[in-house]
Parts: C-alpha cells; structure tokens; sequence
C-alpha cells in the first residue's frame, strides 16, 4: 500500500470539513483528514438549515441501518426556515438515543462524503480527551470506510481493541477518566442490539495512527498495542491546535526546552513510519522531515486558511491578510479547559480579545471538554473550567483553573459558523504563516488546496 506524503490534519471543529478532506484525498500523494469533533451538533445544524445541496440527506440514505437514519431525518430535518430549533443535547455519561443517533450518523455521513467520487484513502481525526463519543463515532466511521483514524490529545492505547471489537461483531467499551479516582467507568455499546440486526455489514479495519510528540509515549504505545503500530504523527510544539505540555510550567507559561525535544534516531529505531507536523509546510521542510526518516509530513494552518475550509470568510481573509503582513500574532495559551496549552491566533472580536472574554457568558451547554469526577457519595458528576465559577467551586474545582478558561466547544463551533448566535469564536493556528507569501500574490489574495498540494510537492 502507497503511504501518503502529505496528511492534511485534522482540525475542530469542523475546520476540517468533508469538503477540505475530500479535495485533499482527490490528490493521490496526499491524505485528507475529517475532524470527528462534535459531529453530532454538525449534523444537527445542517439538518434543521435545510442542508443545502442535499449532501447530508444524501449520506444518511446511504446509511446501513434505515430505521435509524430515518429517525434522525424525521426529529432534525427543517424543510423550510425554522426559527425555532430544538436543542442538541449536551455530552454526558448517560448519552440518551438522540446523542447516539446524532453521533453514530454525524461520523457516518462526514466520511462517506468525504469518500465521494475518487478512490484514495480518507482519514479522521479525534481528541482522547473528549471519550464519551468515541464508541459511538468509530461505529459510524468504519462503516462508512474510513481508511485512517488520528487522535491526539491523551494516550489512545483503548483504540486498537475498540476497533477490533466492532469489526469482530463484539459489543465495544471504553473506560472514562474519572478525576481524583482509580477507578473508571466503563461505557458499552452493543451495535447489533441498537441496530437490531444478527450480522453488521461487512467493516475493514482503518490504520490507527497515534498522534504523540515524544519517544516516551511511542514506546509506551509500542509495548501497550497488542500489535506493532500502524504508524504515528510526531506533533512538535509550533503546531496548530492542542499542543503537548511541555515538562516545565511556571509562573502561568509553558517552557519547552531540550528535554521536550525528540529523539529522532531513537524514533527510527521503531522502524514504525511516521509523519512530522508543526510549522512542517514548505517543499524545503518535506524534505528536511524526509532527511530525518519520516515517511512525509502533517499540515494544518496552511490547509486552515485555504478556500475549501470552514473557517468563516470574514476571518480567513483578516487572518490571511494579517499573515502575509507578518503582524498575525499567534499565542500558547492555556484557554482551554484541557489544561494542554492551545495556540490562539489573537483577533478582534473573538474570545482572544479580554474585553470580550469578560463579558461573554459563561454556561457549559456542549460539555464536549468537561472532567468528570466522584463526589463523596460515590457518584459522578462532570464539571468545566469554563463553566460559571461559581458552580465549578461547588463541584470541587479549583479557582486558578477558571481564571483564562474559555469555552472552546462554543468558541470552535462559532468560528465555523455552526456555534449560537449569542457567542464568540475563537480560532486556532500554527506558529508558522511563513506559507503564505508563496500563495498569495498580495494581501487580498485567496488559494485553494490544488494550490497548496502544487506548492507543497515542488521537488517532493
Ligand atoms: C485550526 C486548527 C485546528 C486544529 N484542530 C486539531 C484537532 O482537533 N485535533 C488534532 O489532533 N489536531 C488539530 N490541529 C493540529 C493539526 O492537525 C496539525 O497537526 C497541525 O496544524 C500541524 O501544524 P501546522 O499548523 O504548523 O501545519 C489543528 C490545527 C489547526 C490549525
């Protein structure tokens, strides 16, 4: 099998897109990459605008199981403007059928689409962090074919045995963190039960490809897998999105250092392919990521602020032009209720912006990033650092967690344009904008994916 050289990677929510993905995997070194993040809310939204074109209706009568699609069209399709939508409902260990429904044929049909007129391999991408959906989405993804399957953000050593057990026919679990507690809770799904079937529909099984940022968790990953894995991206810190936290922390920032760096000779002694990602999209630096032994490289910011991504309009063109004047200023923050640091790109009118930040509600209504934790009694409940603090106090939280906390779910649906109209956006990229004095020919200029692949393979 031909291993791409260039992965677009996969960017929440819904950055990545089934239509960036599909244009990315038209090119036959290259690989595009769906975000899997909140595609439930995805799938809601389109259906109750309409779905313009029909794509999602389209992909849902593709769908293996009828009575299942078709309770989703009937509860979420809005043929005509209406004002009034019902609500999505939020992230929780007892997911009730509309979520698993919702989550189960979001991932379905983003990847089928994704999967449209050409044959070459289509990838995924998850965050570990956010576990609840997870049985759900690997279901409606393999059965749409997904060729690959990415995850960052924790250490996915549950994967591999998720994936198996749904291609065996087997019931699928997958043990949820619980803060301050050994234990885990487990979360099963039965697939047969729910679809009510004797035989699922013939399933392949997708490469699994970890994403880490240092020898220690491929090597944890290499002795955990029952198998050797299929390959790994290797993330370094410039890189777009969560970043790995570095060993030191003080005073509020995030200091990487040489203990931070990878090890590469260590790394090709796994004799494990491997792609590079962060500030990795130039011909120049493809061939430098080839010289140190990776099989090519991950790009995201360059794909980010290309035509074909769901980025709205109004900020691709002010971050491009921004890019290409050289006064973009991007940030490792610590925003993000995950407590990894996350790269902001900063702008006016969004949750960078402390005016805005200050005045912004603060309410968990996605919940996709939430921890969970054991209170005295033994049970369980899910707190936020974005949440009110108030309310975080009570459930145990700490108040030096709340004081940057943004809402990222919120804020990364409203930089798509799928978010409520009462929040702001928020936007994530790269350290590295160096790319855009190659694509563009002045400030106002826009590309589009052919133009990046054509760049990006000069020499390559
Ligand atoms: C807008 C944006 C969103 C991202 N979201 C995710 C994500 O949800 N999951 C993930 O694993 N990586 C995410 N990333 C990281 C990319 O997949 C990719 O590894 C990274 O952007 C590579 O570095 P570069 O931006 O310098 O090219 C994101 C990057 C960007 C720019």
């Amino acid at each position: 099998m031909k291993l791409p050289l260039i992965i677009q990677g996969g960017m929440g929510a819904w950055v990545s897109g089934y239509k960036l993905a599909q244009a990315v995997s038209m090119h036959k070194k290259c690989m595009g990459t769906i975000s899997g993040i909140a595609l439930d809310r995805i799938l809601a939204w389109y259906l109750q605008n309409g779905d313009p074109g029909g794509h999602f209706l389209r992909a849902l009568n593709n769908f293996p199981f009828p009575e299942i699609s078709e309770r989703v069209i009937n509860r979420w399709y809005c043929k005509n403007n209406v004002v009034e939508h019902k609500r999505v409902p939020k992230l929780s260990l007892n997911p009730s059928v509309d979520f698993i429904d919702l989550t189960i044929c979001g991932n379905f049909v983003a990847v089928w689409l994704a999967k449209e007129q050409h044959n070459n391999p289509v990838s995924i991408n998850y965050l570990e962090k956010i576990q609840v959906p997870l049985i759900y989405s690997f279901v409606g993804v393999i059965m749409a074919g997904v060729d690959y399957i990415t995850m960052g953000a924790g250490i996915p050593d549950q994967i591999p045995e998720l994936i198996r057990s749904f291609i065996e026919g087997e019931e699928v679990k997958y043990n949820i963190d619980i803060q301050g507690s050994k234990k885990k809770y487990v979360l099963k799904f039965n697939p047969k039960e729910y679809f009510g079937c004797r035989l699922l529909p013939k399933l392949f099984k997708p490469n699994f490809l970890p994403i880490i940022s240092s020898n220690l968790l491929a090597n944890i990953l290499v002795r955990r897998f029952r198998e050797k894995p299929f390959g790994f991206v290797v993330e370094l810190p410039c890189a777009g999105g969560h970043n790995a936290p570095p060993r030191s922390y003080k005073s509020g920032e995030y200091i990487y250092g040489e203990k931070d760096l990878v090890n590469f000779e260590k790394l090709n002694e796994l004799d494990i392919p491997y792609w590079l990602a962060g500030g990795f999209a130039s011909p120049e630096k493809i061939a430098y990521a080839k010289s140190l032994g990776a099989q090519g490289v991950q790009v995201g910011s360059i794909f980010a602020l290309c035509d074909e991504s769901e980025i709205e309009q109004k900020y691709k063109d002010i971050l491009r032009r921004n890019g290409y004047n050289n006064n973009q200023v991007i940030i490792t923050s610590s925003y993000s209720p995950t407590n990894y640091p996350f790269k902001i790109a900063e702008l006016d009118n969004t949750l960078s912006d402390s005016v805005i930040y200050e005045n912004e509600i603060r309410q968990c209504d996605k919940g996709f990033l939430v921890s969970f934790y054991i209170d005295d009694k033994g049970h369980i409940h899910s707190r936020c650092s974005a949440e009110p603090i108030d309310s975080y106090l009570k459930k145990g939280g700490k108040i030096d967690d709340t004081a940057v906390a943004r809402c990222l779910c919120n804020g990364l649906l409203s930089t798509v344009g799928k978010g409520d109209i009462d929040r702001h956006a928020i936007i994530t990229l790269g350290d590295d904008l160096s790319f855009l004095k190659h694509l563009m020919s002045c400030a106002e200029d826009s590309y589009s994916v052919d133009d990046v692949i054509k760049y990006l393979s000069k020499n390559n």
